[in-house]
């Protein structure tokens, strides 16, 4: 039996209170109808349909060609949002899993749970549920005297026994697609509110075919985020689900409530994470790494038992062994070699080093290939821009940069060289030289004090 997911993404999110469209609002840096999608594509679904009309081109940017679209060009409700699903999948047989696109944190194999649930029950129409102690903004699952469910009222239309029913609609239905189209034409309009509910399918379906609710354990995973106060709920939620996950997996997080994961990132065993960090994006730490107190890392890999504190890492790589800051800024495709060691205000930009290399303090390095075992004094800095266009500088092995010494871009430093400080280099050094490059200094003598006033004798 073919499965097809629906994702409905096409309604305004009023409530948000935002200028994004509510299913690209992101949660942890991820758009929320990414986390739904990928948690499809997991799933033993085929094809996935995503329902999309207010600001759609946010909604396609984002996906891209991931999923096909059907357009809803006026918000008429939800299930007026099924119904321009139909050109695409009206004749088709199978089972269609509908989801809305606010609901983020339901993962894979409860979608396939529920899909098995509803073939071995062999029910036509599955309604997922969940209990709530509050339950105000969903929609009421309304049974008759035998327990069968015979519709779903939403919060505005409920009267007032009907508003203490505890069980409410999380908007996941799993249906037989033929018959979901068939029934999602017959939905009349809301009066009050003006639009077509998906809900009402479950008090069209009752009689003649078999509907059935089921009702998820945990409430929080089908929660239906509407405003801004809800994604923040979503994202606690999300990211001590996910420290937990890493922590279970060998991971220390020391006061896991300051550190935060992004949902892709990558973290091997006997990986030490301290307070106020955040990784995210698709960043590996290998075994063994220390990471923070007080660091960023965006879409960056960090080796075995290298070690980042109070630093920012973003798309770059940090190889084994390797003490990066504190308060060091290393990003745009920085790639630092193993045993090396960046300190305190030292930012490496779109620059590689080899082993062994030491930038330790206050120092600037962009646009350069630099070799094994180079020590860079304090205050050193490649100049590689013009004001007009970036240069590259190129240094050797064995390389001796002393304090604050120029290296205006392009130039090459060959291997074994000695820089003096106060340099500003120029011209290419030939391997083994010693350059120095500034004036000689002049001793005026007995001439201090015509700056220093002359101490008074007591
Ligand atoms: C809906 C359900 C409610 C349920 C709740 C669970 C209806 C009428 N109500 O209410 O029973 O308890 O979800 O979270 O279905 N959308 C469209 N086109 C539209 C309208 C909405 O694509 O014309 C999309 C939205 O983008 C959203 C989803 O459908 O992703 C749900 O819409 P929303 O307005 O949030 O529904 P709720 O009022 O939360
Ligand atoms: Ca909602």
């Amino acid at each position: 039996m073919k499965k097809y997911a629906l994702v409905l993404a096409a309604g305004k999110g009023t409530r948000m209170r935002t200028e994004m469209p509510k299913c690209a609002f992101p949660i942890l840096k991820k758009p929320m109808i990414s986390y739904i999608v990928e948690n499809i594509e997991k799933s033993s679904i085929d094809e996935i349909c995503v329902i999309v009309g207010h600001k759609k081109d946010v909604i396609e940017e984002i996906l891209g060609d991931r999923v096909t679209y059907a357009i809803q060009s006026q918000q008429l409700g939800t299930g007026h949002a099924v119904l321009s699903a139909a050109p695409q999948l009206a004749d088709k047989e199978g089972v269609t899993f509908i989801l809305p696109g606010d609901m983020p944190l339901m993962e894979y194999p409860l979608m396939d749970k529920l899909m098995r649930s509803h073939e071995e029950m062999g029910n036509d129409l599955t309604v997922v549920t969940m209990s709530m102690d509050y339950p105000k903004g969903y929609g009421r699952i309304v049974r008759n005297e035998y327990g069968i469910v015979t519709g779903i009222v939403e919060e505005n239309d409920c009267n007032e026994a009907q508003k203490l029913i505890k069980e409410v609609n999380s908007s996941v239905y799993i249906v037989n697609n033929k018959l979901l189209f068939e029934y999602v034409k017959k939905i009349q309009k809301n009066d009050r509110k003006g639009e077509y509910y998906l809900t009402d399918i479950v008090n069209l379906m009752h009689q003649e075919h078999k509907v059935n609710t089921f009702m998820v354990r945990n409430p929080m995973v089908t929660m239906g985020i509407n405003d801004l106060f809800g994604i923040s709920v979503a994202e606690k939620y999300l990211r001590e689900s996910i420290n937990k996950g890493h922590m279970l997996s060998g991971v220390s997080i020391v006061n896991p409530e300051t550190v935060t994961i992004g949902h892709n990132v990558i973290i091997e065993e006997a990986v030490w994470i301290y307070p106020n960090t955040t990784i995210m994006g698709n960043s590996v730490i290998k075994k063994g790494a220390i990471i923070g107190p007080n660091t960023e890392i965006v879409d960056s890999v960090i080796h075995e038992k290298a070690e980042i504190r109070h630093s920012i890492v973003l798309d770059s790589i940090v190889h084994e062994n390797t003490t990066v800051g504190p308060f060091a800024h290393l990003r745009n495709h920085a790639e630092i070699g193993k045993n090396n060691r960046i300190g305190n205000f030292v930012e490496v930009k779109k620059s590689t080093t080899g082993e062994g290399t030491k930038a330790a303090h206050l120092i600037y390095l962009g646009d350069a290939t630099i070799g094994k075992n180079v020590n860079f004094g304090c205050g050193s800095v490649t100049v590689n821009y013009d004001g007009v266009k970036k240069h590259q500088t190129v240094i050797g092995d064995d390389v001796f940069v002393g304090c604050n010494v120029n290296l205006v871009a392009p130039v090459t430093v060959g291997d074994r060289v000695f820089i003096a400080a106060g340099s500003t280099v120029t011209q290419d050094i030939p391997k083994g030289a010693m350059a120095i490059a500034r004036n000689r200094q002049i001793n005026k003598e007995d001439y201090a004090k015509h700056f220093i006033k002359p101490k008074e004798d007591k």
